[in-house]
């Protein structure tokens, strides 16, 4: 997924867009560059890296420009391969993929035109160039038609110096009035300021921005009329603060951010008809991916247990591929912090068209999916700039826990209750600093397993892709009773092993793969609200947490994981806010 912004007006275009790129590096940092026009010259600067590496085009003159920061998908992390990319008198910048990209690129080349990258990007400039008869909109609509697959663009002509163009299809973009001209952006955070009136394309639109006008339409050119998208200022801009890493920072505002999140349902009245909703289906699916994903197993777990009612979780990127059975009153759920996850929104699409209800838990408010469901509840963690999603996870639990309550009491059946789980975060916080003396087991370890049963094994799952996702350490979250079926044969002496244990009425069969990874050599360490536990013979260090309902008790006992992930990252050098492969928000397949 890659990060685009456009800029034409009376200041100076390089500032803009330079600022604008760097709120959006949570979407990719492999390479970065700018094209800004003088009117008369076009001028590129790209480079491998991050947004600070073209802090020396910051002076480029011209009021006409794009940018883009790119997460690497067709073609590898090389300055040819970063965008802009230019064909003939056209120049671009893309986000999302064009499937169908290698045949277009061979027609281009049987008519004997070259190629300077392996991107499916240059691809679609030879297309508007080849499109190209004095009229930039009307090229990048035939090209756009030709397009299988997903894209975001903002293009510039040599010929048509005053006008930028846009197209979207399938990949977020922005069109709108700030900074005293005319912005394009694939996210608010870009373009963000007061003032400023910012629409939101959708699949299919097109934008011309020239002067001070702001033409929207569609591939027929018939103009579209839009209302102005709301958004909050604050929400877009964050700082560190004190912090060394957002990562640490999102970590410490779990407690406000569940403290909110419960103020929100309790005020929130779609809240209560979403319940009904769901008390009233026969089926539901849970369709996510990664930490979203094993936000739906929470969700499941709970909805099993309290309500006794059935629930299938998917991968999105299965689910969408497995013609999946969606039979008359299915109700499919899509859990996302971004409401960009492409996987996510296909799984959606398809569920659509195959006549489910889809409701969709989500966190970003103008997301793709959060316009795509029929029923939306947002959840409250605020802008999570750190690709390893921390409070956004336990923000979808506090919805999720929250949901299983309401519709115990409206089936009549008793809910364990989450009243005081913020102060209990707080203090799980607080104890899960003492994993900083975990770390020098895991930073040099070549590999870690996470156990657990029932939730536990959730918290355990989201607890190995957190040391994985930004410690780069392979791990594994695992069932505690599957060990001994075949991945005990990998246990090693001192293969640093995490037992989660919440669960007092299997506690016991818990510590029985805890002895067996112990008795192989395994260091074994503990995250219990069990203080019994802790001083057990095969526990080398243990996390301490307050006592909470078993069945909602990922909410707490994930937090010492991501706090291990995060001062392992550290310790090993990485920055756990962008690790290397990965992106905040994966928009494409
Ligand atoms: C989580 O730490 C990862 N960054 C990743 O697994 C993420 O949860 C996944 O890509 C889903 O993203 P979404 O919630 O925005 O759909």
């Amino acid at each position: 997924m890659c990060g685009i912004v456009g800029y034409l007006g009376k200041r100076q275009a390089a500032p803009v867009l330079i600022d604008g790129l760097y709120q959006l590096e949570y979407r990719g940092y492999d390479s970065v560059g700018i094209a800004v026009s003088d009117g008369k010259k076009l001028k590129i600067i790209k480079k491998i890296g991050r947004v600070k590496e073209i802090e020396t085009a910051r002076d480029e003159i011209g009021r006409v420009g794009i940018g883009h920061t790119r997460w690497a998908t067709h073609g590898d992390v090389t300055v040819e391969n970063a965008h802009p990319h230019t064909c003939r008198n056209i120049t671009l910048v893309h986000n999302g993929i064009v499937e169908n990209a290698a045949k277009l690129k061979s027609e281009c080349e049987k008519r004997g035109e070259r190629f300077a990258s392996d991107t499916d990007s240059e691809v679609i400039a030879h297309l508007i160039a080849a499109e190209y008869q004095g009229d930039l909109l009307d090229a990048v609509i035939r090209a756009c038609n030709q397009i299988v697959g997903s894209y975001a663009i903002a293009v510039l002509c040599e010929d048509e110096p005053a006008r930028l163009v846009c197209a979207r299809m399938r990949s977020p973009l922005i069109v709108g009035r700030a900074k005293d001209g005319l912005v394009v952006a694939s996210d608010i955070p870009a373009v963000a300021e007061e003032g400023a009136v910012l629409y939101s394309l959708k699949d299919g639109e097109f934008a011309v921005l020239e002067g001070e006008k702001i033409v929207i339409c569609n591939a027929s050119r018939a103009e579209v009329r839009k209302e102005p998208m709301e958004f909050d200022l604050e929400e877009g801009r964050v700082d560190l603060g004190p912090y060394r890493h957002f990562m640490r920072k999102e970590i410490d505002q779990i407690p406000i951010v569940l403290r909110q999140s419960r103020e929100e349902i309790e005020r929130n009245f779609c809240f209560s008809d979403f319940c009904k909703v769901l008390c009233q289906t026969e089926y539901i699916q849970i369709v996510a991916c990664g930490t979203a994903y094993h936000s739906g197993l929470c969700f499941q777990a709970a909805l099993e247990r309290v309500c006794r009612i059935p629930a299938e979780v998917f991968i999105a990127s299965e689910y969408r591929y497995m013609d999946p059975i969606v039979r008359r009153g299915t109700l499919l759920i899509a859990i996302s912090q971004s409401g960009e996850t492409a996987d996510t929104l296909a799984a959606v699409r398809l569920a659509k068209r195959k006549g489910a209800h889809v409701a969709a838990i989500v966190n970003v408010k103008y997301s793709s999916l959060a316009r795509l469901a029929d029923t939306v509840l947002f959840t409250q963690a605020g802008r999570e700039v750190a690709v390893a999603a921390t409070k956004s996870f336990n923000a979808q639990l506090m919805v999720v826990y929250s949901i299983v309550a309401a519709m115990a009491s409206i089936r009549g059946k008793k809910s364990p209750s989450l009243r005081g789980i913020e102060g209990k975060a707080l203090r799980a916080i607080a104890a899960g600093e003492g994993v900083r003396s975990w770390v020098p087991y895991f930073a040099g370890a070549k590999s870690s397993y996470f156990i657990g049963r029932g939730e536990d094994m959730c918290a355990a799952l989201e607890g190995s892709l957190k040391l994985k996702e930004i410690s780069y350490l392979p791990s594994e979250g695992y069932a505690a009773g599957e060990l001994k079926h075949g991945t005990l044969a990998l246990i090693e002496p001192y293969t640093p092993v995490v037992a989660v244990l919440m669960r007092r009425d299997i506690a016991e069969k818990t510590m029985n793969a805890v002895h067996e990874a112990y008795s192989r050599g395994a260091s074994v360490f503990l995250v219990t609200c069990f203080e019994e536990y802790c001083g057990r013979k095969e526990i080398t260090a243990s996390v301490l947490l307050p006592k909470c309902p078993p069945v909602f008790s990922p909410i707490l006992s994930v937090i010492p994981l991501q706090l291990l992930a995060y001062y392992t990252s550290v310790a090993r050098g990485n920055n756990p806010d962008k690790p290397r492969n990965l992106a905040k928000s994966v928009t494409v397949e």
